[in-house]
């Protein structure tokens, strides 16, 4: 995708000068490639939470974080939430095209085909305690994959990284629902072929074996929403993660395992569950001005749940598609005077006009929606971010497999600045 052109970036280091080429993409800052840098000086870069380097090149997934623009494939995110659905969504992202209707049915049966998981993993779910938290389930049960379907783990094999990738979308919301069932202590229900993706991942949470009951439409959509919004997001924490555990040629269950593991953290996907702690916390509108001062005081390390963002510098567009989302499903469930809303809009209101948060540009991001539905759906806190992993599942793979393909990539091993002791003799414990 991206050519080099004849611009050069110049760094001087004791007097001597060194030109290092400028990579320019499609859209989007250019990158200067500093991978000679070390042969070439000694040194390393230092960039500590990598603000500014680009991990990789990549055709998946792009964000303008001034403008809040995020485009998959080059399309626009208000444009597939609005028009598309999850499937077609994870169709693009893993082939870089939407598909035809009979592209579309052939996935569409694909995914289908393997919703379902090996009997014997029911058994995993009965060593986890009740009240274990699911994403910790899903830590577990997903790396588990790669002990039962050995047949899609050899990465090498384009035909089985196809196969392992389908596996995974289709095998997530089985698994994340079987996690939920778990610890309400209900039966599993198994996956229904005639049900879309959304609305069979609802049934499966959600259903029970003594009664039918049809799936709510509104319910199906803004599930399906959800999942589009999270479905990629660029080389994000939980991203580079699954990228960095596939750079060393670990399976594909593996990585997303690892992927999941680093999603858990509040400052990445469990911002949703913290947010709906947070507005549990604020409890009236009346309070919000008490922790607007709190979240903007140095010595008190507490943080609105919700804003900021490392990227989007202006409103994350997610975010408005959410939001659009969350006051339609509440008027459909008659949840509108919800006082939780109450508290999300005000708070936003005050955030949005304070001088603080004006300057260092901390808008609402997505999660400070998506808990609101997820909770109007019946979803409980804890569930939060397992939805978001089943959604971001397709990104992961996409990720993961173009990763696997690029032949620039080797196994990632970044470095360090030692500021450690320089050396020292062993001391025998009684002489210390
Ligand atoms: N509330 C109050 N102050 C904040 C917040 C916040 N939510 N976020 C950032 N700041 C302040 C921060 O204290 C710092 O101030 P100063 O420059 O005076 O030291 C400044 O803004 C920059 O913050 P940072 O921590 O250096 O920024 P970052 O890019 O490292 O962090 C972030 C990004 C998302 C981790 C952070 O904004 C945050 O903790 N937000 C709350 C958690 C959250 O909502 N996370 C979900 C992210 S979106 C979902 C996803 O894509 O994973």
């Amino acid at each position: 995708m991206s050519d080099k052109n004849s611009e050069n970036a110049k760094l001087t280091i004791n007097n001597e000068d060194l030109r290092y080429s400028v990579d320019k993409g499609s859209i989007g800052p250019d990158v200067i490639d500093i991978s000679k840098l070390y042969s070439d000086t000694g040194k390393f870069t230092y960039d500590p939470g990598f603000t500014s380097t680009a991990s990789c090149k990549s055709t998946i997934t792009y964000i303008d974080g001034e403008e809040g623009v995020l485009l998959y494939r080059g399309y626009p995110i208000e444009q597939l939430a609005e028009k598309g659905n999850y499937l077609e969504t994870c169709y693009l992202l893993l082939n870089g095209e939407l598909p035809n209707q009979s592209e579309y049915n052939e996935f569409d049966e694909i995914i289908t085909n393997h919703t379902m998981v090996h009997e014997q993993l029911n058994r995993f779910f009965t060593g986890f305690r009740p009240d274990a938290h699911p994403m910790a389930i899903m830590c577990g049960v997903v790396g588990a994959l790669s002990a039962f379907y050995h047949d899609s783990t050899d990465v090498n094999d384009p035909e089985q990284r196809k196969i392992a990738c389908f596996r995974l979308i289709a095998k997530m919301p089985t698994l994340a629902a079987m996690a939920y069932k778990h610890s309400l202590g209900q039966p599993t229900i198994y996956p229904q072929n005639n049900l879309s993706y959304a609305s069979n991942f609802l049934n499966m949470c959600f259903g029970v074996p003594t009664e039918d009951k049809d799936v709510n439409e509104t319910l199906s959509k803004a599930m399906d929403k959800i999942l589009i919004l999270h479905a990629d997001h660029e080389q994000n924490a939980s991203t580079s993660t699954v990228r960095l555990a596939g750079s060393s040629g670990a399976n594909p269950f593996a990585c997303i395992a690892s992927g999941i593991a680093c999603l858990w953290g509040p400052a990445h996907g469990g911002a949703n569950e913290a947010c709906l702690r947070m507005l549990d916390e604020i409890g009236s509108v009346k309070n919000i001005p008490e922790f607007i001062n709190k979240a903007k005081d140095k010595n008190d390390p507490f943080r609105l749940m919700g804003f900021g963002h490392r990227v989007y510098k202006n409103y994350d567009p997610r975010a408005k598609v959410m939001q659009k989302t969350c006051h339609e499903l509440l008027d459909h469930l008659g949840l509108k005077n919800d006082p939780k809303l109450a508290i999300a809009m005000e708070l936003e209101k005050i955030a949005l006009e304070d001088d603080y948060f004006v300057e260092k540009k901390l808008y609402p991001n997505v999660d400070f929606y998506s808990g609101i539905v997820m909770k109007a759906m019946g979803f409980p806190m804890e569930m939060f971010t397992v939805l978001f992993s089943v959604g971001r599942t397709a990104g992961w793979v996409s990720q993961w497999d173009e990763m696997v393909e690029d032949k620039s990539q080797r196994i990632g091993r970044p470095r360090q600045l030692y500021v450690g002791n320089p050396g020292r003799d062993y001391q025998d414990i009684k002489q210390r």
